[in-house]
């Protein structure tokens, strides 16, 4: 072999290695817990009724076809991704989720779950929130073997967290009947205390399995998504009681948030005022280029917010005029909305801080 040639060889792998660590410090890792809003697909694995595997869903995404998101296209978590420069994180029980790919994070999210146990049973077999973290822990162990105990733990505090979780607790709980379990045991005042306490102990374990920067948004307008509407408000206005389950809730899970950031001395958690964000585009939908936020893409029966969004249902020719793609789940052109407040939002909207000022301070630490 000539002398020439093994240079080049030696040179390859030297670029080849600049390669590796550039992508590796590039991008930071991502996590992703909940529900159906940031599931990008462990349903489709599951025997569940709560999936979106078939069309419509997916029709605006760069395939065209359904993937297991709750959206006409990306949805939050995807848009996070692409604004931190990071690569789409994988379902966890995706079979494609394997060697390096681990490293670029993953999605434990599961459509139906809540912060409660019994939230969602009808759902039949979906991952509690307990399961992901035990998962978490699994997908620690599984990186381990990989790159090293000591380089999984930088990984995992480096990482960004993002967890959305909580209106399921209402709405296939709380309100799924007229009678339930949770309404004969508490008030909305309560019911919101239990929940939030319960909540406060799924964050600290996601802390003492390493995360150190995590997004938690609280719940968005629950009373006044289509379905809400189709069900319980004959005039077409937000549903009173489920909205003020979302207005009780959300400020607790803030004061909760600043709470646990101070017992830890440091701004681990942020949360995320979707609900704001979210009530300014039903309150003035032309601003944001909807023509509806009361309508839903695709569904049927009034507001289209009865049943599920399926290949039968009235579908909306234009998705980005609709603030809501199905009865319950923003679109992907209202998730860039979110997303945006998520990066530049001012303290009206992430508290402590945005999406912007995080990665400008972690860039420098
Ligand atoms: C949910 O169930 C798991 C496993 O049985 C248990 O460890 C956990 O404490 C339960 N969580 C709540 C909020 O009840
Ligand atoms: C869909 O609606 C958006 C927002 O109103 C508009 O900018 C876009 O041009 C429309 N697209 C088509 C194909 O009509
Ligand atoms: C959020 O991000 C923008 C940069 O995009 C910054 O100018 C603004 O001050 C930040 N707001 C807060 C409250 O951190």
């Amino acid at each position: 072999m000539s002398s020439s040639f093994i240079i080049l060889i030696i040179l390859l792998l030297g670029v080849a290695a600049v390669a590796v660590a550039a992508s590796t410090e590039g991008s930071r890792a991502f996590f992703v817990f909940g529900d159906s809003l940031v599931d990008n697909g462990n349903n489709n694995y599951l025997i569940t009724t709560a999936r979106a595997d078939s069309p419509p869903y997916g029709v605006d995404y760069p395939t065209h076809r359904p993937t297991g998101r709750f959206s006409n296209g990306y949805n939050i978590p995807d848009l996070i991704s692409q604004a931190i420069g990071g690569e789409t994180t994988l379902p966890y029980l995706s079979p494609e989720l394997r060697g390096p790919k681990l490293l670029v994070g993953a999605n434990f999210a599961s459509a139906g779950i809540g912060i409660l146990n019994d939230t969602g049973i009808q759902f039949a077999n979906i991952i509690r929130m307990y399961k992901q973290l035990e998962w978490f822990e699994e997908y620690q162990r599984r990186v381990s073997s990989l790159i090293g105990q000591q380089q999984t733990q930088v990984l995992v505090n480096k990482a960004l967290v993002l967890v959305t979780v909580g209106g399921n607790d209402f709405v296939n709980n709380y309100f799924l009947t007229p009678i339930t379990i949770r309404r004969l045991q508490y008030n909305l005042q309560d019911y919101s205390q239990l929940l939030i306490s319960e909540f406060r102990m799924i964050l600290q374990r996601l802390y003492s399995l390493g995360a150190r920067r995590v997004l938690v948004t609280g719940t968005g307008p629950l009373g006044c998504t289509p379905a809400e509407i189709a069900l319980r408000s004959p005039d077409g206005q937000c549903a009173d009681e489920v909205q003020r389950a979302a207005s009780i809730f959300n400020p607790l899970l803030i004061n909760m948030i600043a709470d646990l950031n101070k017992e830890l001395g440091s701004d681990v958690f942020v949360a995320v005022n979707a609900l704001e964000r979210q009530y300014d585009f039903i309150n003035n939908p032309t601003a944001f280029g909807f023509v509806t936020s009361k309508v839903a893409c695709c569904g049927q029966g009034p507001y289209n917010g009865l049943g599920l969004c399926t290949a039968a249902s009235n579908i909306c020719e234009n998705r980005s005029q609709y603030a809501f793609w199905d009865p319950f789940h923003p679109s992907e052109k209202a998730n860039r909305i979110i997303v945006q407040t998520i990066m530049s939002g001012s303290e009206k909207y992430m508290a402590p801080m945005n999406l912007s000022t995080i990665m400008e301070l972690d860039s420098r630490a």
